[in-house]
């Protein structure tokens, strides 16, 4: 363990009570510019650590921060291979694992950051990302033998791991809304986008990213307008180390199925999760949206709708709106 690592786990024994420097240095054998430098560290990757004179240290006590130490110590062995990374903020955590990508980084490689600066959704949307709330993470993978259609497979995973994750955790009901948004009480907690990369001219699949986005705490001044209605996030309350929980939960249960993807289990987890099959929806076009009734999600995981003229039509991307 680095210095800094041992210095955390004292303030973590302490959480909420003031140690003074001299304490710390005596306790953990180092000096109190040793002290002073961990505080500084751990101060930038976003630990909220009081320093009063006289009294000393504090690390907050409902503070969730993210951490390579806290997410690696719920990681089961099918994940000893990821090499997650984690950031204060960073501009998209897609974008820095592409650009890793493209530098020849290998499969495994985990972006976590506490914020974005410029999250991305979906259809060119940004996502908003601020500081405390989420967990932003991007995986990236080198699937040998995939075809471009299959990607979608992944997303797939992802949404089933995201939901059961949140359940596993939170203890809350996680539905899925076609294709990959997840909701708990009919708000939207978590979005997905993955991105493959190809080679050229070849066409051959390089890479893809897997990038998630978890609301999970409400921000402290709310949803800004224009998501107030729909967003929602997982915990009502800030609990230390749950944030690191729910990141390595997704891993675990997203690596278990990425390392045997034939299996029927995301398909019928995925199905069962649905929060649009036997729902009136509204088939978003690029002329405007047709109204049409989810009638099933077929083994590709499209979305099969039938219209008003008894016509059926099986979605393989697009995207759908729908009355909750
Ligand atoms: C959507 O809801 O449209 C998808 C949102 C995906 C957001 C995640 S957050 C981590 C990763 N980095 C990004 O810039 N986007 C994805």
């Amino acid at each position: 363990m680095s210095t800094k690592d041992i210095v955390l786990a004292l303030f973590e024994k302490n959480r909420g009570f003031f140690i003074s420097g001299e304490q710390i240095a005596s306790e953990l054998n180092i000096t109190r510019t040793a002290v002073w430098k961990a505080v500084k560290f751990l101060q930038k990757e976003g630990y909220e650590i009081k320093a009063v004179t006289n009294r000393g240290y504090c690390l907050d006590k409902d503070s969730d921060v993210l951490s390579v130490r806290g997410i690696r110590s719920h990681l089961n062995e099918k994940c000893a291979g990821l090499r997650p990374e984690v950031f204060v903020s960073v501009g998209s955590t897609n974008t820095l694992c592409r650009d890793k990508a493209e530098l020849g980084e290998e499969e495994g490689y985990v972006a976590v950051a506490g914020a974005q600066t410029a999250g991305r959704g979906r259809r060119g949307r940004s996502f908003y990302s601020p500081a405390d709330t989420g967990i932003y993470m991007s995986i990236l993978l080198r699937p040998q033998g995939l075809s471009g259609d299959q990607v979608l497979g992944l997303t797939t995973m992802a949404a089933v791991a995201v939901s059961e994750s949140i359940e596993a955790v939170s203890g809350k009901k996680a539905e899925i809304k076609w294709v990959n948004d997840i909701f708990v009480n009919g708000k939207k907690v978590c979005g997905i986008l993955s991105e493959a990369m190809y080679e050229v001219p070849s066409g051959t699949l390089k890479s893809v990213i897997v990038g998630i986005g978890i609301n999970a705490y409400a921000p402290k001044a709310g949803f800004p307008p224009e998501i107030a209605e729909t967003a929602g996030c997982v915990f009502d309350k800030t609990e230390v180390g749950q944030k690191n929980r729910l990141a390595a939960e997704v891993l675990n249960r997203f690596m278990n199925y990425y390392d045997d993807p034939k299996s029927d289990a995301v398909y019928d987890e995925y199905r069962t999760r649905s929060l649009v099959i036997g729902k009136d929806v509204n088939v978003l076009k690029k002329d405007g949206s047709v109204k049409a009734h989810a009638i099933d999600i077929d083994r590709d995981c499209c979305l099969v709708v039938r219209y008003k003229d008894g016509t059926e039509e099986v979605l393989n991307s697009g995207e759908i709106s729908i009355r909750l």
